[in-house]
């Protein structure tokens, strides 16, 4: 019989989305007789019942496409059994379509959020399979997500870039990376742009700690200090404060993000002349790398096949190199974090890499 699959991206767009799609339709249609349906807009278009069916013709020329082809929005998990204003039952409204799209499974591709409300829906009793998207790779259960080595990459570049400008005017620079409430993407970029000091939300930090560390650079004769902040970066002060309280501190911090601060306190507390740059939305911008191309191809044809074996309520997830099923609540609503006594984070401090709690007590 032939199956009728369901097709959403959600959350924040990032490379690899529409490589994944085109992946997933490729081995679909190769696998098993079927129909994709493209939803619109994430799970906002499974509320509103936005869709369209699509043919083969239109995962012609994915591969290389950045942002996702089908939309996306944020759809925060903990607002989807609430009936706001509009009155409308989202999670009714979502099995409802489903049913009148007369859908046999739906590929959901998204990150932390995307998988929550995945789980949501599977327990609700519609087939889901999640898929691992994006750039902060912090979804459990998985080694990597696709659109991560894309923004490592871009972000490397930022940094590259900035080094030049660093050596010529002899000035600490710092690179605000994103990653959300993570270090992955901080920490990859920064070791690969030969950052010299990398503040993740993982590693409190000290702004003693920080000076220190250009200090001793400077006595060893470099003039200048590449300086990777993690957007989620905390002062170790920051990091004891209860989340109520650091949320009503950061209401009232004054500054637009954490390199502005960091620069601020540098140039109030040390001798250094500092700059910030902040490359924001770039890091999820433009082409997959090979790398996630060939990720996203990996995981979209490795979905397919699940469809056609019928096994549903999983994800896919990277593990030692292979592609493998994990349950959707074995790893829905929980992160993936760097861990701070973690062989990378080792290596980058046998390297000299200072991550700011360094003669910290
Ligand atoms: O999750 C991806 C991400 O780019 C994070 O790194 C960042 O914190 C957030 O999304 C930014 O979200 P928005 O695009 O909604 O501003």
């Amino acid at each position: 019989m032939k199956k009728r699959i369901g097709i959403l991206t959600s959350g924040g767009d990032c490379p690899g989305l529409n490589a994944t799609i085109r992946g997933v339709a490729k081995a679909a249609y190769g696998l098993m007789d079927c129909t994709l349906i493209g939803i619109e807009n994430g799970y906002k278009g499974l509320i509103e019942g936005t869709y369209r069916e699509l043919k083969p013709k239109d995962f012609s020329g994915l591969l290389t496409l950045g942002g996702t082809f089908l939309g996306t929005a944020r759809t925060p998990f903990k607002k989807m059994r609430v009936i706001e204003e509009d009155g409308v039952d989202k999670v009714k409204a979502m099995v409802e379509n489903y049913k009148k799209m007369k859908l046999d499974c739906l590929v959901t591709l998204g990150g932390k959020g995307t998988h929550k409300n995945a789980n949501l829906l599977s327990e609700e009793g519609l087939n889901v399979i999640g898929l691992p998207k994006t750039i902060d790779n912090d979804i459990y259960g998985t080694d990597v997500t696709f659109g991560f080595q894309s923004a490592v990459d871009i972000a490397t570049e930022v940094i590259d870039r900035i080094h030049t400008t660093a050596d010529s005017h002899d000035r600490v620079m710092i690179i605000e990376i994103m990653g959300n409430k993570v270090g992955w993407l901080t920490l990859h970029a920064g070791m690969a742009g030969g950052a010299d000091v990398i503040l993740l939300p993982e590693i409190p930090y000290s702004i003693e700690s920080v000076i220190s560390a250009i200090e001793k650079r400077c006595k060893e004769g470099k003039d200048f200090t590449i300086i990777a902040v993690a957007e989620g970066a905390k002062t170790l002060e920051e990091a004891r404060m209860k989340k109520e309280d650091f949320e009503n501190h950061r209401k009232t911090w004054g500054y637009p993000s954490v390199a502005y601060y960091l620069m601020d306190e540098l140039n109030k507390k040390s001798r250094f002349e500092t700059r910030a740059c902040v490359p924001g939305h770039q890091q999820r911008g433009g082409s997959p790398s090979p790398y996630d191309r060939v990720l996203s191809t990996n995981i979209g044809a490795f979905a397919a096949k699940l469809i056609d074996q019928g096994i549903y309520g999983v994800t896919v997830s990277v593990r030692n190199n292979d592609y493998v099923a994990t349950p959707l609540k074995d790893m829905a609503g929980k992160t993936k974090k760097v861990d701070p006594e973690s062989t990378i984070v080792k290596n980058a401090r046998l390297i000299g890499i200072k991550f700011g709690d360094e003669g910290v007590k």
